[in-house]
């Protein structure tokens, strides 16, 4: 599920052609018509690119079980966030319990919310990075599958950091996706451990 420019998307779907990340991309979904994610889904051959408008949904739980809906039509197992600016309701998240994945440009749980890069910044951090994690009912407050860590320069800005930041996310975010097939994990408490180190 994408909303915006879609290169998470793009490093997984290369990723999965080069052999490199085995994962099947059944589905993509966006809220956006104009986001360029789903120009790249039918680029790459993604079997079923889907624009589900929010607007005609009476309200949020009502467009999550049509999301949800086409996703189980599609037989998906896991859904990748990349990018969706939505904020999934509890019955969504409820539903695919365990098998929802996003990843956040700050390291958790340090600057969650809709612009993690820019409010890193702007506290003054001199490192910050980009963490995959899974979904439950608190905002980016699931169990944290990877991070990895980037600096924070003098003369950044927030579009600079961010740029450093998605770099990161695209070795990241593939490799990470690989791990979690063929490797598999588990959760204690809130921590997940890897099956294979
Ligand atoms: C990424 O920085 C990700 O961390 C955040 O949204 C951005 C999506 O970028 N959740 P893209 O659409 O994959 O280029």
């Amino acid at each position: 599920m994408a909303s915006g420019r879609g290169s998470n998307l793009k490093v997984i779907l290369a990723a999965a052609k080069a052999g490199n990340c085995p994962v099947d991309t059944r589905l993509v979904i966006s809220d956006k018509a104009t986001a360029p994610a789903l120009q790249t889904a039918r680029d790459e051959g993604v079997a079923q690119v889907l624009h589900i408008n929010p607007k005609d949904y009476a309200d949020r739980a009502s467009f999550d079980a049509a999301c949800g809906d086409a996703i189980e039509q599609a037989g998906c197992h896991w859904i990748v966030l990349a990018g969706y600016m939505r904020i999934l309701s509890a019955e969504f998240v409820q539903r695919f319990a365990g098998r929802i994945i996003n990843i956040h440009p700050a390291l958790l749980p340090a600057f969650p919310g809709a612009d993690g890069a820019g409010d890193a910044l702007n506290y003054g951090v001199k490192v910050s990075g980009c963490t995959v994690h899974l979904v439950d009912e608190v905002l980016d407050g699931g169990p944290i599958l990877a991070q990895a860590v980037v600096p924070v320069l003098d003369d950044d800005t927030r579009d600079s950091l961010h740029a450093r930041i998605q770099s990161a996310e695209h070795t990241l975010y593939p490799e990470t996706l690989r791990r979690m097939v063929e490797d598999g994990f588990h959760i204690e408490g809130r921590r997940v451990i890897w099956n294979q180190v």
